[in-house]
C-alpha cells in the first residue's frame, strides 16, 4: 500500500519525465493510457511510435478541469458543457472543434479535437501537475487495452519511461466517444456511459457513427487478442463444441456467463463470466489476457445479451472477433507475454517502473 507522501512523490517524479517529453503509463478509470504532454509534439509522436499506431489516428487530451475545455476547444455548444457538466469526471469523450493551436499531430490532421477528463484520483492529480495529456490506450495498436499497470509493463515496458501503478480499472473498457460537431450529437464508440444516458442529458437523440472520422475504436477489426476468437450464441454453443471436437481434443477456452452446460468436455476450459455487464466489463480484457497466456488455440464467447447495457461490451467482443474474420487482422504480437516489469529497461537505458500500491 503506497503511503500518500509515496504517491506524491510518484506523481511528482511522473510530472517530471513528461514534463521533459517522456512517455508515462497511467491509469484511468477506464484503462490504463499512455500519456505524454499534449502540447510536446515530439512527446505526441514517441507516443504513435510506441503503440505502432498510423499518424492520422488522432488521440484524446486529458484535462483536469472543465476550465480547461477552452483551452483546446472553440464554438463549443451547450450541450457539450451540460454532458461535461453531469458526466465529468468520467468515461465519456467530447469530440469538439479545436482550437488553432492544437496541433495535427495529436488530431491526426482533423478540425478537431477529443477531450476527456478521466475520473481516477491518479490521473486527475497528474494531469494537475504536468498539464493536458494524450492518452490512448496502453497497448499496442489492435490489440486488447490495458487495464492493470502489470498488462502494460508486459507489452510496452521495454519502451516507456514510467507505469504509475492504480490498481486495476474499476471500468474495463474504453469511453463512450460523442461528437458534437454537426447539428446531432453522434455516438462514435460505446463505452459505460449509455446513450440513453447520453440522450436524457441532451434532451435529444444520438446519431450513430457514419465511418466519415477516423476512429481506430471504429474499425470493424480491434481490441484483438491473440487466441482466435469467435462469437456464438448460447444456443449454439453445444452444437459448435461438437463440431470441433477432435479425436485428441482442441485447446479450447470458452467464456460464458453463469455455470458451464452439461458434461464437461476434454481439451476445454469454461470460463466463468459475470452476468452482469459492468462486472462483465470490468474484467472481459484481463480475461482475453489470461486466454491468450494460457496458449489456448481457440477462445469461443457465448454472445452477451442484445440489451443496452451490454453495447459496449458487444461492441468491443465484435470487433475483437472480425479480426479473425477479415484480411486486416492485426499483427500477431505483444500480446500474452510474460516479462518482469521490475526489471524492463527502457529504450533510453532507464528502468520503467512499476510502481506498487492501489489507488488512493
Ligand atoms: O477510455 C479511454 O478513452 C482511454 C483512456 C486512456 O482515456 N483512451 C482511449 O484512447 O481509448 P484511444 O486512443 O485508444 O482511443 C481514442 C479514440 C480513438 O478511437 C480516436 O480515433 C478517437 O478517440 N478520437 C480522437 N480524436 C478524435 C477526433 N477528433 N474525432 C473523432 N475521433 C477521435
Ligand atoms: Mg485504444
Amino acid at each position: 500500500m503506497s503511503t500518500p507522501r509515496d504517491i506524491a512523490a510518484i506523481i511528482a517524479e511522473a510530472a517530471s519525465i513528461l514534463g521533459r517529453g517522456g512517455v508515462v503509463a497511467f491509469p484511468t478509470e477506464t484503462v490504463y493510457g499512455l500519456g505524454a504532454a499534449a502540447v510536446n509534439v515530439a512527446a505526441v509522436r514517441r507516443v504513435f511510435a510506441v503503440k505502432g499506431r498510423p499518424a492520422d489516428h488522432p488521440l484524446i487530451v486529458h484535462i483536469a478541469g472543465v476550465d480547461a475545455l477552452d483551452d483546446w476547444a472553440r464554438a463549443i455548444p451547450d450541450a457539450a458543457r451540460e454532458l461535461a457538466r453531469i458526466c465529468w469526471p468520467g468515461p465519456l469523450t467530447l469530440v469538439l472543434p479545436r482550437r488553432s493551436h492544437v496541433s495535427d499531430t495529436v488530431t491526426g490532421g482533423q478540425d478537431s479535437v477529443a477531450l476527456r477528463i478521466p475520473a481516477h484520483p491518479l490521473a486527475l492529480q497528474l494531469i494537475t501537475a504536468a498539464g493536458a495529456l494524450v492518452a490512448p490506450s496502453a497497448n499496442r495498436f489492435g490489440r486488447i487495452s490495458p487495464t492493470t499497470a502489470r498488462h502494460v509493463a508486459d507489452e510496452l515496458g521495454d519502451s516507456i519511461d514510467l507505469v504509475v501503478d492504480g490498481g486495476p480499472c474499476t471500468v474495463g473498457v474504453e469511453s463512450t466517444i460523442i461528437s458534437l460537431l454537426g447539428v446531432q450529437p453522434v455516438l462514435l464508440r460505446p463505452g459505460a456511459i449509455l446513450p440513453a444516458q447520453i440522450e436524457s442529458v441532451l434532451g435529444e437523440s444520438l446519431a450513430r457513427c457514419d465511418g466519415g472520422v477516423r476512429v481506430p475504436g471504429a474499425l470493424p477489426a480491434h481490441y484483438a487478442p491473440v487466441t482466435p476468437l469467435e462469437l456464438v450464441e448460447h444456443k449454439d454453443l453445444d452444437a459448435r463444441l461438437t463440431a470441433l471436437a477432435t479425436p485428441g481434443g482442441v485447446r479450447l477456452a470458452v467464456l460464458r456467463a453463469g455455470e458451464p452446460p452439461g458434461a464437461l468436455r476434454p481439451g476445454v476450459q469454461w470460463v466463468a463470466m459475470p452476468d452482469d455487464a459492468q462486472a462483465y466489463a470490468r474484467v472481459l480484457y484481463a480475461t482475453l489476457r489470461r486466454v491468450d497466456a494460457a496458449g489456448h488455440e481457440r477462445l469461443l464467447v457465448a454472445m452477451p445479451p442484445d440489451r443496452p447495457a451490454w453495447l459496449a461490451v458487444r461492441d468491443r467482443l465484435g470487433r475483437a472477433a472480425r479480426a479473425f474474420a477479415v484480411p486486416n487482422r492485426p499483427p500477431q504480437s505483444g500480446g500474452g507475454q510474460e516479462t518482469s516489469p521490475n526489471t524492463a529497461a527502457g529504450s533510453d537505458g532507464k528502468r520503467a517502473m512499476v510502481l506498487p500500491g492501489r489507488r488512493t
